[in-house]
């Protein structure tokens, strides 16, 4: 059986295309996830793609996940930086998580350098833009032996 990757985009990143390309890229969510669905395929994983602005559905999706998920890829998005409540979930159903950002949040605004989610992360990537997920993809498929 194919290794199952669950891939969750928190808010705001519906926009993408739109939303600050100079930080963010031209590439709209619909591109990143077809991406990923193609690189998935090369790497004979099964991915499935879902993006939520709510925190508390992204906890949900999260839990939903035990037993059913392998592996999982967040960009938390703006919650990177709030949300115990994420960090909880993910800590709770223990999936092996890679955390992605599309930006360098180091070489950003003070308030974006702390990630609550990346001290329960096997692992981070930022800043290199969409091939973020590609590159995470890849990692998981490395570690699950896919
Ligand atoms: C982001 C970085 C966050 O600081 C920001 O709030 C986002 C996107 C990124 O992908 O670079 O919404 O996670």
């Amino acid at each position: 059986m194919p290794k199952r990757v669950l891939i969750l985009n928190g808010p705001n990143l519906n926009m993408l295309g739109i939303r600050e390309p100079k930080t963010y890229g031209s590439q709209t969510l619909a591109d990143i996830e077809a991406m990923c669905e193609a690189e998935g395929k090369r790497l004979g994983l099964a991915v499935e793609c879902k993006q939520s602005n709510r925190e508390g559905e992204l906890c949900e999706w999260i839990q939903e996940a035990y037993g059913k998920k392998d592996g999982i890829v967040i960009n938390p998005a703006g919650y990177s930086h709030t949300s115990v409540a994420i960090r909880d979930a993910l800590s709770a159903v223990a999936i092996p998580t890679i955390e992605v950002h599309l930006s360098n949040i180091h070489a950003r605004e003070e308030f974006r350098h702390y990630s609550y989610v990346s001290a329960v992360a096997v692992g981070v990537i930022c800043g290199l833009g969409a091939a973020g997920y590609r590159l995470a993809l890849e990692a998981l498929s490395e570690r699950l032996g896919a």
